[in-house]
């Protein structure tokens, strides 16, 4: 079948990349012209495992192409996914600009039947928006053609997107005629072999499925975190909590680790603009609302923990390991490390050496007016005379680092473990001044 995608970064590159795996026929339009060029050349625009060599062998078997010219192609194919961003405008709700201006092209050029589909994060009443908009084109443009709006909303994690995208939990399909929905149980067919269910739902409800599960996701975190900050009050550990609660399959272990909260680019701007969605229709959304601002307190946790270990920050050197929101990823956006050296930077550090595997290059992006910001190659060389050591992500590469060495290369053996990744008794032993969170 043939497949357009509108946007192609996280959610639109691997969908695209994905479905022409199981051989339909796919075109991939995105704005930005430098990054259509890199991805005809393979050059990937994100750090996603596995993605590069699905996307080479698919665009090298001509199942998968990219092109800038979104007005032309629109007759390319019936089904029509819009996967381009959905980030928060000033009022923190969902910024429907980009999805508004994808609707547009496809009314604005179309000559016979589409299904435009929402793979974006969009808040309830999208679909009727769309539905509206594109209707008003074609009025004005004095033709009769037939249309069907889609809710499709992605579920992905980075890090393991291609492989959430090809065994996937659940595919949530919005529809509202026989027609849309044969078209998406046609797309689909090579993901629902296994007992995983392809799930139609009205448009509505479909759109707020993504927003409730997130939230979901997010309160999880919020509450293992609040729990974490009372066991450590007390004396308890959070990490045998988690565990005992996980066990109780109406609880699950997954989302239970207690940290320095969610960020990213996903949980932060959902949960905002659900509150916010729910304002309009005068609810109250009272338990998403203390999810939200027991995250904003718990990102820069890790620099209260230092300071009960080092309270004079001033002229510090803060060695950071990780600066991605999560493991597998370059993406930084609302990581709680850009709070953490925000916060390290008003309290007149003197120098911040950070590392992360992947996600420098966005980090350096976002503080390039900073000289006490500085990333250096190689994890150990960010400790060179580190006053103390924060761990920011639970990157692997992290996880077993030859301690003997860390402890030469600081000034002092101060660590803070933001995602508890270390065994504090080994710590212990090695005479470092070791604290993480909840425990
Ligand atoms: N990133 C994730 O992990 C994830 C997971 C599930 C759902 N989502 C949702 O999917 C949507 C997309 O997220 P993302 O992170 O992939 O997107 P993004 O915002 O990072 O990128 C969107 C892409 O769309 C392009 N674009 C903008 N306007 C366009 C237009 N008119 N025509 C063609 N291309 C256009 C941009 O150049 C960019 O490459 C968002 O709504 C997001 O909430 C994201």
């Amino acid at each position: 079948m043939k497949i357009t995608i509108f946007g192609t970064w996280y959610v639109g590159l691997v969908t695209g990349t994905c479905l022409a795996e199981v051989w339909h026929d796919v075109l991939c339009i995105d704005i930005d012209q430098q990054k259509v060029d890199n991805l005809k050349e393979w050059i990937i625009p994100i750090y996603e495992p596995g993605l590069q060599e699905l996307v080479v062998r698919n665009y090298r078997e001509w199942r998968l192409d990219f092109t800038t010219d979104a007005s032309a192609w629109v007759a390319f194919a019936t089904a029509i996914f819009s996967a381009v961003g959905t980030p928060p405008d000033a009022n923190h709700k969902a910024d429907l600009r980009f999805v508004k201006a994808v609707a547009t092209t496809v009314a604005e050029n179309m000559t016979d039947y589409k299904v435009f589909i929402n793979k974006s994060t969009v808040p309830v009443t999208t679909g009727d928006m769309c539905k509206d908009l594109m209707s008003d084109i074609l009025k004005s443009r004095e033709v009769n053609i037939d249309f069907d709006i889609v809710s499709n909303p992605e579920f992905l994690k980075e890090g393991c997107a291609v492989k959430d995208f090809m065994l996937p939990d659940r595919i949530v399909c919005g529809v509202e005629s026989e027609r849309a929905k044969q078209v998406m149980t046609e797309i689909y067919k090579s993901f629902t072999r296994t007992d995983k269910p392809l799930m139609f739902t009205d448009i509505k409800s479909s759109e707020i499925i993504k927003y409730a599960a997130n939230s979901f996701l997010a309160t999880k975190i919020s509450f293992i975190n609040e729990i974490a900050n009372f066991a450590e009050l007390v004396g308890a550990n959070v990490g045998d909590i988690s565990k005992g609660i996980g066990l109780d399959p109406r609880i699950g272990s997954k989302f239970l680790h207690a940290g320095i909260g969610y960020g990213g680019s996903c949980f932060p701007k959902d949960v905002s603009a659900l509150i916010e969605t729910g304002k309009e229709y005068w609810i109250d959304f009272k338990i998403i609302k203390a999810t939200e601002s027991v995250n904003a307190r718990q990102k820069t946790k890790p620099v209260e923990k230092l300071q009960s270990l080092l309270p004079e920050l001033k002229w510090k050197t803060i060695a950071i390991w990780g600066l991605a929101f999560k493991p597998k990823t370059d993406d930084i956006r609302d990581a709680p490390s850009i709070d953490v050296i925000n916060k390290l930077l008003s309290l007149w550090v003197d120098t911040i050496r950070a590392f992360d595997p992947v996600a420098m290059d966005n980090m350096a992006h976002e503080f390039e007016n900073e000289q006490k910001v500085i990333f250096t190659a190689r994890n150990y060389d960010a400790l060179k005379s580190a006053d103390a050591l924060i761990i920011l992500t639970e990157w692997d590469a992290f996880r077993n680092p030859d301690f003997d060495k860390v402890s030469e290369l600081m000034k002092w053996n101060v660590i803070v473990d933001g995602r508890n990744i270390y065994n504090k008794h080994i710590m212990q032993e090695k005479w470092f001044n070791y604290i993480w969170i909840g425990k």
